[in-house]
């Protein structure tokens, strides 16, 4: 009986010795360790004038040998729905010799004019000797509240509700085409959001018919006869058209954005700085795909009146 007892306590033993070494292996067994370690990665603190966001990640090369270190955007990535892995794309880092033991960033960097109020992820490979390579997410956060750094800088522009709305410009909408480099075009009035414009395609082509139309209104797509009734037709043929149909205004002015002056009380105009005016031709500043209108934009320039005794003198002399 204390024989046997004595026995199975050996095995379970034994047991825990053999488990004991496979730990104490393990370490030899992937002796082939990945060189690089990343150490810490986020967005460099900026400012109200700054035009990038860097993005860094902190690598330490644990191996003996030197490696050859580059970053390379994988994807980024903007948190909305649908979620927007188009707009943002990463440029620069540039490659570095990082010696053994030793740490260092290598930064990519986010080039546009709106910097705040971007919640996202941007994916970074950072390649080492050519080939391997690491991937690393880095969440950022621009909302102004979040960013202690530039939390003053921004005190007195309240949030708009919409990040498509420039608080450091009265709320009025962003320039969609450079915030979203071209991947959401037009500011939809509804959403108050810059949207992707449809694209409008007619099917095979009936002779060289349109099949659709695009309402900028509604920023989409229609069928070329459900988005024409026949009291538009009959508008257009000159004919009777019903009274209450009204003439479009060809410019629908939403927002005022006056470059060197403010909004008059109204809010449907601008009183400008002295020495500033609004360009004439009404067309060129006016913004379709957000509906503003630019004013205070021309700075009058003054000559000073030509010295007609210097010309007086010329002729004589002539
Ligand atoms: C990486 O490349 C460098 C330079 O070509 C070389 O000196 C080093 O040994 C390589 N490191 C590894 C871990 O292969
Ligand atoms: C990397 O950048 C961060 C943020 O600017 C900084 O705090 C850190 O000291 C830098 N690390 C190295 C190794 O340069
Ligand atoms: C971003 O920061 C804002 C302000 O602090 C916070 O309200 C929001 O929850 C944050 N969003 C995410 C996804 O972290």
């Amino acid at each position: 009986m204390h024989r046997s007892k004595m026995g199975s306590r050996s095995f379970i033993y034994e047991g825990i010795l053999i488990c004991l070494c496979l730990l104490m292996m393990s370490p030899c067994e992937c002796e082939e360790q990945i060189p690089l370690r990343i150490k810490d990665s986020g967005i460099k603190p900026f400012g109200r004038e700054d035009t990038g966001l860097i993005f860094y990640v902190t690598a330490q090369n644990q191996g003996k040998e030197p490696l050859n270190l580059k970053a390379a955007m994988h994807k980024c990535c903007l948190l909305e729905s649908p979620e927007d892995c188009e707009s943002m794309h990463l440029i620069g880092g540039k490659k570095v010799i990082l010696s053994p033991y030793d740490s260092c960033n290598i930064t990519l960097m986010f080039v546009n004019l709106y910097l705040i109020d971007r919640i996202g992820y941007c994916q970074v490979d950072a390649i080492y000797n050519k080939s391997q390579a690491i991937r690393h997410q880095i969440n950022f956060n621009t909302t102004a509240s979040y960013n202690s750094w530039f939390a003053s800088d921004l005190q007195g522009y309240p949030d708009c509700g919409s990040p498509d709305e420039d608080r450091l410009n009265r709320c009025t909408p962003v320039d969609c085409v450079v915030k979203y480099n071209g991947f959401r075009n037009v500011f939809n009035d509804k959403t108050r959001r810059c949207e992707e414009v449809p694209p409008c395609i007619s099917g095979a082509a009936a002779g060289n018919t349109p099949t659709k139309v695009y309402l900028k209104e509604f920023n989409q797509c229609r069928d070329f006869d459900l988005a024409l009734e026949e009291e538009d037709l009959n508008y257009m043929a000159g004919s009777k058209a019903s009274s209450d149909l009204e003439i479009l205004d060809v410019m629908q002015i939403k927002h005022y954005k006056c470059h060197h002056g403010h909004q008059n009380d109204k809010g449907k105009g601008c009183i400008c700085d002295t020495g500033w005016s609004s360009e004439g031709s009404d067309e060129s500043q006016y913004e379709p795909l957000t509906g503003t209108y630019h004013m205070c934009n021309l700075e009058i320039a003054y000559h000073e009146p030509p010295k007609t005794i210097d010309i007086h003198v010329l002729i004589v002399s002539l």
